[in-house]
């Protein structure tokens, strides 16, 4: 059948655990049935010989590399998505820009807040098509929960938390990784891990922290190091950034949550925001409950609905069909290529370089206030 969509050719730098989710969602691009584009996966490039192995599965992949400048010498790959340890964000991404290739950085787009001012001003200068990798938005509850947020009919609003929780650090015997490691993960820790799930809806609705006050843990300091010893584990395990944002003319408390050990929680994001009339509440949790609240003079209530699979990019997936983690990633990829290609229409679209870098801001001022023990103000 003639296809007459363009194709975007996608290469991957870092094979690990994002990478190959990315290859699973090219790999089901026919599930989508109003996407613009077309996607292959055509490179991949792993300094670990272990990790391409695995793309030798793939029948589109051509180019295999160990040195990752070999996807951006090759003319025949169009877009990168970089998903590699955070102390190597802005070497490698800044020569994706410099090759003059597109690219979907993964986040915390750079170890600390100077490299992503680094990286977005590399960005403006090189013309190239942008975004910070962040998939929790394209879950449909999450985007019902938006339309209540910037519904303009809250009410007073009263408070907001943007939140997402792991458990998988509770076993004090898992051994130490480099996302446990300052050196290679970054002084914001935690932060740096989840902390631009957290940010993204918050500041594409505008509301940026003006304030924030953090309370930071480490909660184990060291770790099996895999090899009969132990290994320092130095980063921050869980953050709680308790701020205050402008939202429709007034000032309001929001609190955004970032935790690697909360007890029982796999994966789980969750968002909520209230006003005096209006309100909802969505987690992943629970990924086909949305709760709104409404209150009509003293009748006060909570609806509960059930969603289905009304995900941005329409799919072959019946409707009362629920979604998960890899329909998302692919409906981010989908957004990703169809804003590139100048397709997105009215949909909601990935991270911009620029949110990633307010992200920054925020963790920086983090890092501040716990050291100082005081609320830190941001412009
Ligand atoms: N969007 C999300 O939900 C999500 C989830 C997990 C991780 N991430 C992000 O993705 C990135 C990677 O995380 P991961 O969990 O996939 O890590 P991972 O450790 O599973 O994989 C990283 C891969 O990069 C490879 N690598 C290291 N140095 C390299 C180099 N110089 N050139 C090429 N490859 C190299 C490693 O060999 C490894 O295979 C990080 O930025 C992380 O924050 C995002």
């Amino acid at each position: 059948m003639n296809d007459p969509r363009p194709l975007a050719r996608v290469g991957v730098i870092g094979g690990g655990l994002m990478g190959r989710e990315a290859a699973s969602a090219f790999g089901r691009w026919c599930a989508l049935t109003d996407v613009p584009v077309r996607a292959e996966l055509t490179g991949v490039a792993d300094v670990s010989e272990t990790a391409l192995g695995w793309f030798r599965q793939i029948p589109t992949v051509r180019r295999f590399a160990t040195d990752y400048r070999d996807l951006l010498d090759d003319p025949e790959i169009d877009v990168i998505y970089c998903a590699i340890p955070h102390h190597l964000h802005e070497s490698v991404y800044l020569d994706i820009l410099d090759s003059g290739k597109d690219l979907l950085a993964e986040k915390p787009f750079g170890i600390d807040l100077a490299a992503a001012r680094r990286i977005a001003a590399r960005v403006v200068e090189s013309g190239r098509f942008v975004r910070c990798s962040s998939e929790f938005p394209f879950v449909p509850g999450v985007q019902e929960v938006i339309k209540v947020a910037a519904s303009g009919k809250l009410g007073r609003p009263i408070g907001v938390v943007s939140g997402f929780h792991h458990s998988s650090d509770l076993n004090p015997n898992k051994a130490v990784n480099w996302k446990r490691q300052v050196k290679h993960c970054g002084e914001i820790g935690v932060m740096g891990d989840l902390g631009m799930h957290v940010a993204h809806v918050p500041l594409r609705l505008g509301w940026k922290p003006r304030r924030v006050y953090a309370q930071l843990q480490k909660i184990y300091t060291e770790r099996p190091d895999g090899k009969g010893g132990t290994a320092p584990c130095d980063t921050w395990d869980n953050a709680l950034l308790h701020c205050e944002a402008e939202i429709d003319g007034q000032m309001v408390p929001m609190r955004w949550e970032t935790k690697r050990l909360a007890p029982g929680a796999t994966n789980t994001w969750f968002f909520e925001v209230l006003g005096t009339d209006l309100g909802a509440r969505y987690s992943t949790a629970e990924p086909k409950t949305l709760w709104t609240f409404r209150r009509e003079g003293d009748r006060q209530s909570w609806e509960r609905i059930d969603l289905g699979f009304q995900t941005p990019f329409k799919t072959i997936t019946g409707g009362i069909f629920e979604p998960g983690f890899p329909d998302i990633l692919q409906q981010m990829w989908a957004a990703f290529l169809a804003e590139r290609a100048g397709g997105l229409g009215d949909r909601f679209g990935c991270a911009t370089p620029e949110e990633a870098v307010a992200s920054h801001e925020v963790f920086a001022a983090a890092l501040e206030s716990q050291s100082t023990g005081r609320a830190v103000g941001l412009e």
